[in-house]
């Protein structure tokens, strides 16, 4: 979705915020802008498509000035344009704002401040901050934006420069990431620390109601009441290392290929092998009262809410837990009842998702406690969860999510058999299955090592316009998964579906036309996948099979096979979405897509 970027210090602005716009394009966007300050005046400049776009404008101006606002827009109200390309500003130009996020009164707003001579230049909802704030000033920009922030409703992460308090920028948050950068030659503010990660790795985090004044040598931070906040500065863990493709042609077959080590990172000092128990130091806060619980929801959107899906089918076999998945989106506004002692997981990649954000809220609300896996370190979700379990995949830059789902099921697993443990599970099970989490990286690679062969078969399916996905057990949310992936990022219409399904509807879809790619791995449904793959192929259906190594019996049926290493059933979805994940970046290569930025797509979805 939009990013922002912001910057006031002793150095020219442009460069760091252009730099900073490069690292937030992976967000997804449709047109960019930025406006600075030089002292006297401020210079906007904005462009529809891409940032190389706004770069060529800016080619041979002189642009001085030490204060700048920046912007990249995913259109929400108004088509991707110029003239709805943030900075905007109001009717005496004085006043620049970049927002993300949604002013839901903006209707309302915008008829009364025409009404008081306000004249608009674009269609979008963000025009109405910048003549609010224009109209709010009077010498004091923080008062200003505070102002404002009473009269609208709705969600925003907000910036904005005046031209007569040149030496400040002041930023305020509802519902729409902001975090403060503390550099060595001044102040940054942005939507995601990977914007300035290049310059800083010591950040303030701003949450929900709050608002900031940045300037060269300070910052300060306040509620929407003015009551003084002090908050402690954390420190990121990545570089900008972690941000670079390193050789790979995209982030997405990079971040593929990272997931050796994402699961490493994700186990590394969490597994006591001696005594079949997970050690998840996060969650101890809350260990008391959630190992007597028996009611989990996990919530979680697109790839997270699949990971969560095969979390369900992990704790049913590994706990006496009773696990309800669901989509945030519809979770928030159902009629919830919780039995007692009810937790909710919150998967999330960002920690940012708006719709997995208010179902957390809502749940909380009617009496259930918190817990999070998250990837972003001090990220919303994080810090309104009660406890919970951070990822450390590191930055995932692709907009098709691949090394957070597997790091996400290494995470579920890990909890599930730290409470199965303290339940049913025996100290020979538990043993085991450390045992056998131990070997997925190495397992992971050797399914990696195949990508050639997967490539291949990519090139020889890709012009096929529909997909189906089968898998049945843990492999159905996979079947789920890899249909998404290859739509997101090949724009080939797939579908997923549990292989027991095909006989009420489906199989009359099949024809020599639509490939599946059915996930069958030996194991206790392992005959019934053969049957619905004969029943493929009695319909003269083609068949690509991701088959646990030495499986003869599908060699004959199937038209194409990938093999991945034999774990444990609950395990195998961490090796057979591999072959999905590759399938689908390779289809979308040999397809000419924009792989790491798909259309219409964001990262992180933090509107509604
Ligand atoms: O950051 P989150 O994990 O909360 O994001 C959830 C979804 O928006 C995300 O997984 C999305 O579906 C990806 N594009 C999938 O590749």
């Amino acid at each position: 979705m939009c990013g922002i970027v912001c910057y006031v210090g002793n150095k020219q602005a442009g460069p760091i915020l252009l730099e900073g716009l490069r690292q937030l394009e992976y967000r997804g966007y449709d047109s960019a802008g930025l406006a600075i300050q030089d002292g006297n005046n401020i210079e906007c400049y904005r462009s529809k498509g891409k940032i190389a776009a706004l770069e060529s404008r800016l080619e041979g101006l002189d642009i001085k000035g030490t204060v700048g606002i920046a912007h990249t827009r995913w259109a929400t109200h108004g088509e991707p344009s110029e003239k709805n390309a943030h900075p905007h500003t109001n009717t005496d130009k004085n006043v620049f704002v970049i927002h993300n996020g949604i002013i839901e009164n903006y209707y309302f707003l915008k008829k009364k401040l025409k009404k008081n001579g306000a004249r608009f230049r674009s269609d979008t909802d963000t025009e109405i901050l910048a003549h609010l704030i224009g109209f709010n000033y009077n010498g004091d920009l923080n008062d200003a934006v505070r102002k404002t922030m009473e009269q609208v409703e709705g969600t925003f992460g907000l910036a904005v420069i005046h031209k007569n308090s040149p030496d400040e920028i002041v930023i305020a948050r509802r519902g729409s990431p902001l975090v403060i950068g503390i550099g060595e030659d001044g102040h940054f503010a942005a939507s995601d620390v990977s914007a300035m990660v290049r310059y800083t790795n010591k950040v303030v985090h701003i949450q929900d109601n709050e608002i900031a004044t940045l300037t060269m040598d300070n910052f300060s931070i306040s509620t929407a009441q003015a009551k003084p906040i002090n908050r402690k500065t954390e420190t990121v863990e990545w570089g900008t290392e972690d941000t670079e493709l390193d050789g790979f042609p995209h982030y997405m077959l990079k971040e593929i290929f990272e997931q050796p080590d994402t699961i490493k990172n994700a186990i590394r000092g969490r597994l006591e092998q001696g005594e079949g128990v997970p050690k998840l130091g996060g969650i101890m806060p809350v260990w008391d009262s959630l190992k007597e619980s028996r009611h989990l929801v996990i919530v979680a959107c697109g790839t997270s809410y699949y990971a969560g899906s095969v979390g369900k089918y992990v704790f049913e076999k590994l706990t006496e837990i009773d696990v309800q998945v669901e989509l945030a989106s519809e979770f928030r506004y159902r009629k919830l009842n919780f039995a007692p002692n009810t937790f909710i997981i919150a998967l999330s990649q960002s920690g940012e998702t708006a719709d997995t954000l208010a179902a957390i809220r809502e749940a909380k609300r009617k009496g259930a406690r918190l817990l999070g896996i998250v990837n972003v370190v001090g990220s919303s979700i994080s810090r309104e969860t009660e406890a919970g379990v951070y990822n450390h995949a590191g930055p995932e830059i692709g907009v098709a999510s691949t090394k957070i789902f597997t790091s996400q099921l290494t995470i579920l697993t890990l909890m599930a058999l730290l409470l199965g443990r303290y339940q049913n599970l025996s100290l020979t099970e538990g043993v085991e299955a450390i045992r056998a989490i131990q070997s997925l990286p190495e397992q992971v690679r050797e399914v990696l090592s195949q990508a050639n062969r997967i490539e291949a078969i990519a090139e020889k399916y890709c012009r096929y316009n529909n997909w189906l996905f089968l898998g049945r057990k843990y492999n159905y949310p996979v079947a789920m998964e890899g249909a998404l992936k290859l739509k997101e990022v090949s724009y080939i219409h797939a579908e997923g579906y549990p292989a027991g399904e095909m006989k009420h509807g489906p199989i009359a879809l099949i024809n020599p036309e639509m490939p599946t790619v059915a996930i069958v791995p030996k194991d206790d449904i392992y005959e019934k996948m053969i049957s619905n793959i004969s029943e493929i192929k009695a319909r003269k259906g083609k068949v690509i099979a991701i088959v646990t190594e030495g499986d003869d019996k599908i060699k004959e049926l199937a038209d194409d096979v990938i093999e991945i290493p034999p774990t444990l059933q609950f395990l195998n979805p961490i090796l057979t979405v591999i072959p999905c994940q590759l399938l689908a970046y390779y289809c979308a290569g040999f397809l000419n897509r924009e792989i790491d930025k798909p259309r219409n797509l964001a990262k992180s979805v933090t509107v509604e």
